[in-house]
C-alpha cells in the first residue's frame, strides 16, 4: 500500500537522524574534553530540536491517520497494524511538546546536569535546589501537555513504561516493599567477603571482552568502551555499543556491569533488523529493557551455576586468587544495605527505588517541597535501610536522574527486576538443562528463548500484554520475592 510504504520510507529517514544524535550522545559520555559540555548543549539543543521538528510534521501525522482509520486500519497486515498503532501513539505524545518547550528542556537538563555536579562535589543540596524547582515546573507542564486521568505523574511514566500507571506500579511495589522490609530485617550475618587481591586493568578487559562474546553479544556489531557511569546505545542492530568501568580492587566492577549492560546490548542486537526504525524494530520499554540487563547480571552472572563457570576463567585471568567457586558465589550475593543505590545487592536495591519512586510521586504531585526533599529522603533512609545518611551526596544528590529531567524512570529499575524474575521462571520451565549449560559456559539456549520470546517481537505487545503472554501471568511480585528470599537465606 502506498500510504504504508510512505510511512515507512519517513520513519527510516528519521532513525537515521536518530542514529546520528546517538552518535553524538555517545560520544558526551565516552570522550568530551571537561570544556566542551557547554558547547555541545548548544548542538545538541539545535539537532533536537530540527529533529522533533521533521518527527512531528503534518505530512507524516496525516500519513498515520489516514492508515488509522478504521477502513483502511483493518485491511493491514498484523504487523503493519503494530507500526501504524505505534507510530500513532508516538507522534500523539511528540505533537503534544511544542518545539520551544524541547528546546528549552534540552537547554535545562544540560544546565542542570553542570549544577548536579557542583553540588554533589559540595555535599550541598541548597545549590541543586533552584534548579530543580525549575526542572519540577518544567515537568509538571509536560505532564499537563501529555494529558492523564488521575496522576500527573502517570502522565511522565508512560513515557519510559507505556501503559504503566501508579495504580499499576503500586499494585505491584506496596506488596513488594512489605516483603522486603522483612526480609532486610532478617538478614543476621556479615556478609561473605573473598581474599583482597588486585585485578590489572588489562586483565578485566580481556575478561569482558571474553564473556561478553561467550554470552552471544556480536562483538563485529558492537564495542566495549570506558565511562563513568557504564550504559547502553544502539545506532541500529549492526552497531551496538556498551560501556563499563574498571576497579583495580574488584573485578566485578566491571564485569558486573558488562555483563549487565550486554544485556541490553543482547536486546538491541536481536531486534528485527528488517524492521529498523519501525516499531517492529524497538525496544517495548525500559521496564522490559531493564528486564534483559537485569536477567544476565543477577539471573545468571550471580548463579552458582555461572560461579562454576566464571571460576576457572578468573583464576587463568589472575593467577593470585585463592578463594573457591563456593565463596565466589557467596560474595557475589552478599546482602548489606548501602547508602549508594548502584552499590546495592539485589536485596536491597529494590527499597532504594521503591523510595524514589515515593519521593518523586510526591514532589509532581506537590505533596512535597524541594526544601524539605533531603530530610524526607534521610528519614526514608533510615525506616527501609536503616541507614543514617551522613551527606548530601551519600544521599539525596547521588543520582543523575531529576537533573537529565528523567522524573519517571526510577519505576522501571524494580519493573525490570520483576520483569526478569518472571520470564527466567519462565525460561527455566521451558529449558530445563539451562542451568547447567550455564556451568558449562553455554548461554545459547537462554539467548535463544529471549530472543524468540522477547527480541524478535518489537513492539507488538505492550509490557503489560508481553509478560501475560510469555509467563502466562500478569505482572506479580513473587518470583522476585523467591529470588530474593533465596538470597537472604544463603547469606543468612
Ligand atoms: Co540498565
Amino acid at each position: 500500500m502506498e500510504s504504508y510504504e510512505k510511512l515507512v520510507t519517513e520513519l527510516k529517514t528519521l532513525a537515521k537522524y536518530g542514529s546520528a544524535l546517538s552518535l553524538l550522545s555517545w560520544d558526551e559520555e565516552v570522550n568530551l574534553p571537561a570544556r566542551a559540555h557547554s558547547y555541545r548543549g548548544e548542538v545538541n539543543a539545535l539537532l533536537s530540536s530540527d529533529f522533533h521538528n521533521r518527527l512531528t510534521k503534518q505530512e507524516t501525522y496525516d500519513l498515520v491517520a489516514k492508515l488509522s482509520e478504521p477502513g483502511i486500519f483493518s485491511g493491514l497486515s498484523d504487523d503493519q497494524k503494530t507500526v501504524v498503532r505505534e507510530t500513532k501513539r508516538d507522534l500523539d505524545m511528540a505533537r503534544k511538546l511544542p518545539t520551544e518547550f524541547v528546546e528549552k528542556m534540552s537547554l535545562l537538563t544540560t544546565k542542570a546536569f553542570g549544577v548536579w555536579v557542583e553540588a554533589r562535589k559540595k555535599q550541598d543540596f541548597a545549590l541543586f535546589a533552584p534548579i530543580l524547582e525549575e526542572m519540577l515546573a518544567m515537568k509538571k507542564r509536560e505532564a499537563e501537555l501529555l494529558g492523564y486521568k488521575t496522576s500527573p505523574y502517570d502522565a511522565l511514566l508512560d513515557e519510559f513504561e507505556p501503559g504503566m500507571t501508579t495504580g499499576s506500579v503500586d499494585a505491584v511495589f506496596k506488596p513488594l516493599g512489605q516483603e522486603l522490609s522483612k526480609l532486610i530485617a532478617s538478614v543476621k550475618s556479615e556478609p561473605a567477603v573473598i581474599a583482597a587481591s588486585n585485578y590489572p586493568k588489562a586483565a578485566q578487559e580481556v575478561l569482558s571482552d571474553r564473556i561478553a562474546r561467550q554470552l552471544g553479544y556480536d562483538m563485529d556489531a558492537g564495542r566495549i568502551d570506558v565511562s563513568p557511569h557504564p550504559f547502553t546505545i544502539s545506532f541500529h542492530t549492526t552497531d551496538v555499543r556498551v560501556t563499563t568501568r574498571y576497579d583495580e580492587t574488584d573485578f566485578w566492577v566491571s564485569l558486573g556491569s558488562t555483563i549487565h549492560e550486554v544485556g541490553h546490548g543482547l536486546y538491541e542486537q536481536g531486534l528485527p533488523e528488517e524492521h529498523f526504525g519501525t516499531p517492529l524494530g524497538e525496544a517495548v520499554s525500559l521496564g522490559i529493557h531493564e528486564s534483559q540487563s537485569r536477567s544476565w547480571e543477577n539471573f545468571v552472572g550471580r548463579s552458582r551455576a555461572f560461579a562454576n563457570y566464571l571460576h576457572p576463567v578468573l583464576t587463568e585471568l589472575f593467577p593470585g586468587i585463592s578463594y573457591s567457586p563456593e565463596q565466589l558465589y557467596r560474595w557475589l550475593n552478599r546482602v548489606r544495605p548501602n547508602l549508594i543505590r548502584v552499590e546495592s545487592d539485589e536485596v536491597t536495591y529494590n527499597m532504594h527505588i521503591i523510595l524514589r519512586y515515593e519521593l518523586e510521586k510526591a514532589l509532581i504531585e506537590g505533596d512535597l517541597n524541594v526544601a524539605d526533599l533531603p530530610a524526607a529522603w534521610n528519614e526514608k533512609v533510615k525506616k527501609y535501610l536503616g541507614l543514617d545518611v551522613p551527606n548530601d551526596a551519600l544521599g539525596v544528590l547521588q543520582d543523575v536522574h531529576w537533573s537529565h529531567g528523567s522524573i519517571g524512570y526510577f519505576p522501571t529499575y524494580t519493573l525490570g527486576n520483576l520483569y526478569a524474575a518472571q520470564f527466567f521462571n519462565a525460561a527455566k520451565k521451558a529449558l530445563p538443562d539451562m542451568e547447567k549449560d550455564f556451568a558449562a559456559g553455554n548461554f545459547s539456549g537462554f539467548l535463544g528463548w529471549l530472543r524468540e520470546n522477547i527480541h524478535s517481537q518489537g513492539r507488538r505487545y505492550t509490557s503489560a500484554e508481553l509478560v501475560k503472554k510469555v509467563t502466562g501471568e500478569e505482572l506479580n511480585a513473587k518470583y522476585l520475592l523467591d529470588h530474593l528470599r533465596e538470597k537472604v537465606a544463603l547469606a543468612n
